[in-house]
């Protein structure tokens, strides 16, 4: 039988990719023109050329993928590309980019949730080890959240932020610690996470954030408070960031914060679930703070003290990428979850 190839354009932030999948998971092509670097000057992802740079690159990295696969579109099953959320300058290039491929060659459209795309991935070339329904756990730069997947198109939300996301708490401390090389490609989350791993986490005792069980958001997460706490002390007059222990024994005391909250949080939504009588076999975690593997050695913990088999995609596939995309469109295209060619992006879409 002939295998589902399927490609998958992403453009809803600051990187522009492209991938093609097939129904076994086997990644045949991906490419990603990040830009990191271009964004590093200004403190932040800056929306208006975030979305020049996609305009400029989508077609070369579609290309590209297309030519690595040795495939051309007529040989696609379908075209995959994230719908939302996402910043709405970025989605359009990469939903008009698709939508057009699609009409012309007269394929299907599969408009992809993009944190769907982050969870889903866990299961490529996968699908017999970690089936639904799942819990998993999303962080990334744009959001932070707990979930059960039932299904594809069917999540429970469990709890999410209430203010910034960890990515973004990552970013800004990385950046309020002047912690990267602002000519590096890599993220300031993973700058950041370098500069723990020699420093000190009890050197600074910051709060954890919603640190009470009963409180009413006990499932939820909070960044923005923890943050703040870390802004003081670096703007404090004792603190110098041009010192490497400083910046090292902060960045360690931040991260050691930021994961036992996660790990607060996680711990009391799965308490939750069981006395609900819902007890899952799987973890996920995914997105770009996925990367981080102090983050991760910390829920294998978790995990293993549960009774839970912890699933993390390659490093390379937790950060925004088009083979989750890809993957994402081989899911949802086996249940027949087809778009229009007339589908517009959604800024704001809850999951
Ligand atoms: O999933 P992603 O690529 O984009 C969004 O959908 O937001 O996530 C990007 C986020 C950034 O905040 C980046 O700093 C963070 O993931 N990140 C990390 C690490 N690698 C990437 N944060 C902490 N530790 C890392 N190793
Ligand atoms: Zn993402």
């Amino acid at each position: 039988p002939k295998k589902l190839r399927i490609l998958g354009i992403e453009s809803s932030c600051d990187d522009t990719a492209a991938a093609i999948v097939n129904c076994q998971g086997d990644i045949l092509s991906e490419v990603i023109y990040s830009q990191n670097a271009l964004h590093a000057t200004y403190g932040g992802i800056v929306p208006s050329i975030a979305a020049e740079s996609h305009t400029v690159n989508m077609p070369f990295v579609i290309k590209e993928a297309l030519d690595k696969a040795g495939l051309k579109v007529s040989d696609l099953d379908a075209v995959a590309v994230t719908r939302g959320p996402g910043l709405p300058g970025s989605l359009g290039v990469c939903l008009n980019a698709a939508k057009t491929l699609a009409a012309v060659y007269e394929k299907p459209l599969i408009g992809v949730h993009h944190m769907e795309a982050h969870a889903l991935v866990a299961r490529m070339g996968n699908t017999d080890k970690l089936q639904f329904p799942f819990l998993c756990l999303l962080i990334s730069g744009g959001h932070t959240m707990l979930v059960v997947a039932n299904d594809v198109n069917d999540y429970k939300i469990l709890g999410s932020t209430l203010d910034d996301s960890i990515g973004e708490a990552f970013d800004k401390v990385s950046r309020h610690l002047s912690i990267p090389d602002k000519t590096s490609s890599i993220s300031f989350g993973e700058a950041l996470e370098k500069y723990a791993k020699k420093g000190d986490p009890n050197r600074f005792k910051l709060p954890i954030p919603l640190n009470k069980s009963d409180s009413s958001s006990s499932t939820n997460f909070s960044f923005s408070g923890l943050k703040s706490a870390v802004f003081r002390i670096i703007d404090s007059d004792q603190f110098t960031t041009c010192e490497f222990t400083n910046q090292a024994d902060m960045a360690a005391s931040f991260q050691y914060t930021a994961t036992k909250h996660l790990l607060n949080k996680i711990n009391n939504s799965y308490k939750k679930l069981a006395t609900d009588g819902i007890f899952l076999k799987s973890f996920v975690v995914s997105g770009g703070v996925a990367r981080n593997m102090y983050i991760r050695s910390n829920i294998e913990k978790f995990c293993l003290s549960n009774n839970l088999v912890p699933h993390f995609p390659a490093p390379k596939l937790c950060t925004d990428n088009g083979v989750m995309i890809a993957w994402a469109g081989i899911e949802r295209f086996k249940k027949n979850l087809i778009d229009p060619y007339s589908i517009t992006f959604i800024q704001r879409w809850p999951l």
